[in-house]
């Protein structure tokens, strides 16, 4: 779990429990020393407590600038690389740490009008890009969203590292069978341990309510406590497999209900539910990406207000440009310009041995005015071959998900050239989402 790690002052009691509800509010983590606790031990969790936090919120006070667990404390955020960002609440002269290290970056005060929602703004921006949400998406089916989702996320993770999480937003959920047998999801959303728990109170959160995949003309809107991460995923790479953080939110049919849902109150409520357990989520994870459905519903919308970036893949041919052009169309009309993620474009399913001329038209910018934007621009530049081993073959019954994923099979018949094209589109993603300085 990441957290923003709060400095503050013995006395600074009253502006940081400011500060602390306006972050929780906000759906972002925190943690702080409580005040009056200095000993031996809590010196030992503050400084783990600085090694996981994502950012160092320092309350600016006479208290804090006098207490010298305050300034060690920045010291070590500083020594760690943590971005800070300092909060005066009140008008106490800068000395020291303080004034040497902070002074440039002091823009926020509590007695500034709008202060602090300026510096919870600063504070969530930071939270976001230490864990960008990506949408793979199209509103054309069959091009390869599901296959991208899991094989060059699945090669993300194994060559680049980092905690990454699947969610299947698509009611299809074939995600979900890519790692599991039928009857094994069937079993996970039967208990609610599923994509449904995002959007709805359910077992998962309370076990005497009724699930709800058992209605289709009820939304339960009640907002819910955030259940604890290991009763919602499914690990996916396994206690004797590779390693690492691979997981997995399995979908379900009964999402499709959202779909024919009329009361639009009921429906915004629990969108917002969904937009803060993906809030939630950033906590313990680097990287959140979701598999969708090709046509354009609630669940598209829920997607693309959660992500930063869609990754479009795409076949070299019109039918998919226009499943494109399509998703841009939703993008610009349907998503408010301040929560509007990026889009990129992957080609999927090209031919390994020369690229087609629909390829290199489109690269040139041939198809722009036919996409209705700079299509050549959003184009990334590795595209996915077509390749037999990214066709899908269904698990066998109680075969361990990691074995589905092409990085970790063995060796021979091409297995090395198509994971290195994975890895390199996996790369390439990183970087581009990474590049992006929060805004
Ligand atoms: N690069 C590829 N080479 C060969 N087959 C592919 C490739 N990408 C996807 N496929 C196959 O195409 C079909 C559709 O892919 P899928 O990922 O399910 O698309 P979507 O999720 O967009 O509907 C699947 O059978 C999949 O195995
Ligand atoms: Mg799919």
């Amino acid at each position: 779990m990441s957290h923003a790690f709060i400095v503050h002052g013995p006395k600074d009691v009253d502006s940081l429990l400011q500060v602390h509800e306006a972050l929780r509010r906000a759906g972002i983590p925190d943690w702080y020393e409580p005040p009056g606790a200095d000993s031996p031990e809590s010196r030992h969790s503050v400084a783990e407590a600085i090694d996981k936090a994502f950012a160092m919120v320092v309350l600016v006070s006479a208290s804090s600038i006098r207490s010298r667990e305050a300034q060690a404390q920045i010291e070590r955020g500083i020594a760690r690389g943590l971005t800070i960002v300092p909060f005066r609440v009140d008008n106490a002269r800068l000395s020291g740490v303080f004034k040497k290290e902070l002074a440039g970056s002091l823009r926020h005060a509590i007695m500034d009008e709008g202060g602090l929602e300026k510096l919870v703004a600063e504070v969530r921006a930071r939270y976001r890009h230490k864990c960008p949400v990506i949408a793979v998406m199209n509103l054309k089916g069959g091009v390869g969203k599901t296959t991208i989702t899991s094989q060059i996320f699945g090669a993300w993770q194994a060559a680049l590292g980092g905690r990454i999480l699947l969610v299947d937003l698509d009611p299809q959920y074939n995600l979900t069978q890519t790692f599991f047998d039928m009857e094994a999801a069937d079993q996970s959303a039967a208990r609610d341990r599923s994509v449904i728990s995002l959007f709805e109170k359910s077992r998962l959160h309370a076990p005497d309510v009724p699930s709800p995949a058992e209605s289709w003309s009820r939304l339960s809107t009640e907002p819910f406590p955030t259940p604890a991460i290991a009763d919602l995923v499914h690990p996916l790479l396994g206690e004797n497999g590779p390693g690492g953080v691979l997981d997995l939110i399995s979908g379900q049919f009964e999402i499709s209900k959202y779909a024919f849902a009329t009361d639009k109150a009921a429906l915004d409520a629990i969108r917002l539910n969904f937009l803060h357990m993906v809030d939630h989520l950033r906590g313990s994870y680097d990287l959140i990406v979701f598999d969708t459905n090709p046509n354009a519903t609630f669940l598209t919308k829920c997607a693309l207000e959660a992500s930063d970036r869609v990754i479009a893949p795409m076949h070299p041919d019109m039918y998919s440009l226009r499943g494109v052009k399509l998703l841009n169309q939703v993008l610009n009309e349907q998503i408010a310009e301040d929560v509007r993620p990026k889009l990129s474009i992957l080609f999927n399913r090209v031919s390994r041995n020369e690229q087609s001329a629909f390829e290199a038209d489109a690269r040139n910018g041939a198809h722009d005015q036919r996409a209705g934007f700079k299509l050549s621009e959003a184009l990334l530049q590795h595209p996915v071959p077509k390749s037999g081993h990214l066709q899908v073959r269904s698990p066998e019954p109680d075969q361990e998900p990691w074995k589905s994923l092409i990085v970790h099979k063995g060796r021979g018949g091409g297995l090395k050239s198509i994971r290195e094209s994975l890895k390199a589109s996996a790369a390439e993603i990183r970087d581009k989402t990474s590049a992006e300085e929060p805004s």
